[in-house]
């Protein structure tokens, strides 16, 4: 049964879930949705997998005390890092019928769709690399892939610093594509295993030779709460409808507003949150 305010949580450790939020409103615009962006403990590519997890945990409580039934890790890094221990432990004693969802799931069971040589790339934070979560997930559904991983560490601070397009960002661009190739020149089709990573997309696609296919996650991940919410009726129903979006940052309102329609594509009007 639909309650008042029940929106579809979205979280992510500063702006890069964004991106992915921005293809779930189109894709399913009548829910309601809140946003969660951690940016006062950002970034998490480089931090432990227990720092990852609490931090995580924390917010996802959060979504859930303000009336989410449903959230969406909208980070690779907390995906890989700390959403099994969520699923597994946590949920249980917190509310067994609430759920939390990831970006790489969906991504990694599309993947083998694509490519037509077997060989795929990840481009990620050292987190996610080292986590090795792609690699695991892809080869439960796709076991003939081989998947190349580059971790591209100065990615995300550049991204988040507003550096999109000059030369210092041009280096580590190229830098990152070329040490992915060097494992492999049978790669074809490349993930963006960072919510933040669309952003250098042009700058990617530059330097990507030109045959390579640059799998966008935010429209994988849509497609997939879309058949989600299909087989799940039971989860369906309790969400609200409203079209309303909220925003909520642990750092300063003013600044995310700034920064977040360069990854939302639209204004945004965020309220401060203290964890
Ligand atoms: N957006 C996060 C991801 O998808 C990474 C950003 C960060 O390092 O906090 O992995």
């Amino acid at each position: 049964m639909e309650k008042t305010y029940s929106p579809i949580g979205v979280f992510d450790s500063g702006y890069g879930g964004l991106t992915i939020l921005k293809e779930l409103v189109d894709a399913l615009p009548e829910y309601d949705y809140l946003y969660l962006g951690d940016n006062a403990r950002a970034p998490y590519g480089s931090r432990s997998f227990d720092t990852v997890y609490d931090y995580t945990l924390e917010c996802v409580k959060h979504l859930f005390d303000k009336g989410c039934e449903l959230v969406i890790l909208a980070c690779n890094t907390a995906s890989a890092k700390a959403l099994r221990n969520i699923q597994q432990r946590d949920l249980p004693s917190l509310d067994p019928k609430k759920r939390v969802l990831g970006v790489i799931r969906p991504t990694t069971e599309v993947i083998g769709n694509y490519t037509k040589t077997n060989h795929v790339g990840i481009f990620a934070t050292q987190g996610t690399v080292s986590s090795g979560s792609y690699v695991i997930e892809i080869q439960k559904s796709f076991p003939d892939l081989n998947v190349y991983q580059e971790a591209c560490p100065m990615w995300v601070p550049l991204i988040e610093a507003n550096e999109l397009n000059n030369e210092g960002t041009e280096y580590f661009v190229k830098k990152h594509i070329n040490q992915l190739f060097t494992q492999s020149k049978k790669i074809d089709s490349v993930i963006l295993g960072c919510t933040h990573y669309p952003l250098l997309r042009p700058l990617i696609e530059k330097h990507l030779p030109a045959d390579v296919l640059l799998l966008a996650q935010g429209s994988i991940v849509a497609h997939g709460l879309k058949d989600y919410l299909f087989r799940h009726p039971e989860m369906e129903t309790m969400l609200s409808k409203h079209s309303n979006r909220d925003f909520l940052t642990t750092d300063s309102a003013e600044q995310f507003d700034q920064q977040a329609s360069l990854f939302f594509g639209r204004e945004v009007n965020s309220k401060h949150l203290s964890l």
